[in-house]
């Protein structure tokens, strides 16, 4: 022994792989050889007693994974925090290991039950700084942290493992002498790679392979210069030395089969704090909360996303109630304790969940925090950016609804604190209040009954993006509400791209204008010059629509539409002199439905009705939208998108276009009242058309 450290191991009696709970053991079952086992064992207890002192625990019959004693529990000065194994395969092993730390008069310290830490497997001192690297992940659970930290006195810095080849840190991870480390950073999230280069400068840092690291090369016992480890690669053992250490090879092949080599069978018990002042600095990041939840919570499948968020963020939780509602429509209730590694990522996970419409439960938080606004059209840092969804913010104790409600906007507390707005970055004034971070708000989800939940697969509840072969379907559905909206004096928007009029649609688009289904339209300056091409030359951009081909000539025909209406004034103008005679146009002029053309870049002309100042252009465009029932957004992508961002949650949309990401970027937003058809549009508007006619035929509706 040259070193006064201990070391505590446990001889492979009764090792063997007898279960399967990580995915080295998987296949293996059974498959170890117990003698060369215990030789490589031998192997690796020879070279650690030149090293140290090894003291043993006795191996028990029937827990085969015991001789991996780095999972006994963490050692700090005489203070020692035992495990509580995820897996119920292991916890027979605490009482042993129990018994062997009291034996050795270090103090015992035991998590609250249900709270798994697997011990010096999850966590290590960095050989520097003193502070201990935490993992969690597959293992050991975030929350406990937070104990490691106050028992022991000491910085925890907690690393999210995403691997599951690398579920206890001390697979992927070893602090080395001198402040290095060797790790693996594909098993961590990108925050803890992140935070891991924050404290360990570039220099120290020894990046291993995928092949090393499946060979457990960071599983090494590091003792002064000495670095014990399986067999690694020549390279990763230049690298090594190269930072002035001494690499001893030593084969475990057979600890392997069960996930673990050199570190994992031994447990240092000697550690000694190091420098107070370094111990004493912020204990632990990890912050929690909790949040309340409601509604269907497993029919909509709201908890499992509001739990793969926390997690997907590198956040834990634990469900503190749940509460199943007794009857079939009742609504359930859960309340859930979220911890987060560090504020950041809670403000994060916080955001998320606050959009599925959790509501934050402390008492200290339930006040929005307010700032002014300091600069006209420029929000205070850390402003809560809107979604879709009604909003509540809480002020002055009351919880009061956002007025205009749109997504990506700042809410902004009326002087008097009595009423709230969605305020666009560029509207705020100097002398606004406008909400800061996540306290104090909450979004507003309208509970779906339980028949909705079993949607069928284009109801508008469904949020589907369908393919060519349901055309039909999504269109007698969509036939049936514009109806609906029609005959109770509702409002429909129409959004749409030229596309409308090269794919033959414009006619059946004129048709739902005519016939009272259309109470608003959108779109840019390329729909109206190329309706009014067709209607007056019968070509769009040139091209004869009832032949399909090119006309000689036919690419001056817009410009000389275009030429023409800017001679009338306007679009209304040309209409009344009986310029244009039919189409989309002509139909909004005749029966007055309100139109705005928006202007863009690529605008040829553009028509004197073109709204080239864009601010301009999508102020009335929220004004057209205000109080719509249905958005039916043709072939544009512009268009659909500038809309969908101006239309709060409860408007219904169908997105046609042809081009599946179209669809599906709308349909992303989350809102379950919309719907996207993959279809061509000029198919879509004739489908629809003869549905509509349908339904007018007193025929049809006997048959
Ligand atoms: N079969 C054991 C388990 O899955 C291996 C433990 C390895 N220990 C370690 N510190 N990585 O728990």
């Amino acid at each position: 022994m040259t070193s006064p450290l201990n070391y505590l191991m446990c001889a492979p009696d009764h090792y063997d792989v007898d279960y399967v709970i990580n995915p080295w053991m998987e296949g293996n079952v059974h498959k170890s050889s117990r003698d060369r086992a215990v030789e490589q064992w031998q192997k690796l207890y020879g070279v650690l007693k030149n090293l140290v002192n090894v003291e043993l625990v006795t191996p028990e019959k029937g827990w085969p994974d015991m001789v991996f004693t780095a999972n006994a529990g963490l050692v700090l000065g005489d203070k020692a925090v035992l495990s509580r194994f995820l897996h119920k395969e292991r916890q027979g092993e605490e009482p042993y290991f129990k018994a062997w730390f009291e034996s050795k008069g270090f103090t015992v310290y035991e998590l609250p039950k249900d709270l798994p830490f697997e011990g010096a497997g999850d966590a290590l001192f960095d050989r520097n700084g003193g502070w201990l690297w935490a993992g969690y992940g597959f293992r050991s659970e975030l929350d406990a942290h937070p104990y490691l930290a106050k028992w022991l006195d000491v910085e925890v810095l907690s690393l999210r493992l995403i691997d599951n080849r690398f579920y206890h840190l001390d697979t992927c991870f070893c602090p080395l002498t001198g402040g290095y480390l060797l790790y693996y950073p594909p098993a961590f999230d990108s925050y803890s790679n992140r935070l891991i280069e924050m404290r360990v400068p570039v220099e120290k840092r020894i990046v291993i392979e995928e092949a090393d690291a499946v060979n457990f090369a960071c599983n090494a016992v590091n003792v002064d210069r000495h670095v014990v480890m399986n067999k690694i690669s020549d390279r990763l053992k230049q690298q090594i030395t190269n930072c002035g250490f001494n690499v001893i090879e030593t084969p475990l092949t057979e600890f392997l089969k069960a996930g673990g080599a050199a570190k994992c069978l031994t447990l240092r018990t000697v550690e000694v704090p190091v420098g107070e002042s370094v111990a004493v600095a912020e204990p632990s990041g990890v912050e929690a909360r909790i949040v309340e939840l409601t509604g269907h919570l497993l029919d909509s499948g709201i908890i499992n996303r509001a739990l793969d968020l926390v997690t997907d963020n590198g956040g834990s939780f634990q469900v503190l109630e749940f509460n199943l509602g007794e009857q079939r429509q009742s609504t359930s209730l859960a309340r859930i304790r979220i911890s987060a590694p560090s504020h950041d990522l809670m403000e994060t996970i916080m955001g998320e969940l606050i959009e599925i419409g959790a509501v934050l439960q402390d008492r200290d938080t339930c006040a929005a925090n307010l700032e002014p606004v300091l600069q006209d059209g420029v929000a205070p840092d850390d402003f809560y950016v809107t979604t879709i969804y009604p909003t509540d913010a809480c002020v002055d104790g009351e919880w009061i609804r956002c007025a205009n409600q749109r997504m990506d906007a700042a809410i902004a507390i009326s002087p008097d604190g009595k009423t709230a707005t969605c305020k666009l970055l560029r509207d705020l004034v100097v002398g606004d209040r406008v909400v800061v971070g996540y306290d104090g708000v909450r979004t507003v989800r309208k509970p779906e009954a339980r028949e909705n939940s079993k949607k069928e697969e284009f109801s508008f509840m469904g949020a589907g993006v369908s393919s060519e072969r349901r055309v039909e379907l999504v269109v007698e559905q969509i036939a049936w509400e514009l109806r609906q909206i029609r005959d109770r004096g509702g409002k429909l928007v129409v959004s749409c791209g030229p596309v409308v009029v090269h794919t033959g649609g414009a006619p059946h688009l004129a048709y739902l204008i005519r016939e009272g289904y259309v109470q608003s339209m959108l779109g840019g300056n390329a729909i109206a010059v190329h309706d009014m091409e067709q209607a007056c030359m019968g070509t769009s951009l040139g091209v004869d629509l009832k032949r399909g081909i090119s006309v000689k000539g036919g690419h001056r025909h817009h410009l000389k539409v275009i030429n023409s209406v800017r001679r009338y004034g306007n679009i209304h103008n040309a209409v009344k002199a009986g310029f244009v005679k039919t189409g989309v146009m002509y139909e909004c002029v005749t029966n007055n439905i309100p139109f705005v053309l928006a202007g863009s870049i690529r605008d040829d002309g553009p028509l004197p009705d073109t709204v080239m100042d864009l601010l301009e252009a999508q102020r009335l465009y929220s004004e057209q939208i205000r109080g719509a029932d249905m958005i039916l957004m043709l072939s544009s992508m512009l268009h659909s998108i500038g809309v969908g961002n101006m239309t709060p949650a409860g408007v219904k949309m169908v997105c046609v276009d042809i081009n599946p990401a179209v669809v599906t970027k709308l349909s992303d937003r989350g809102s379950v009242e919309s719907v996207g058809v993959v279809t061509d549009v000029g198919l879509f508007l004739s489908l629809l058309v003869q549905q509509l006619k349908k339904l007018d035929s007193p025929v049809a509706i006997a048959a």
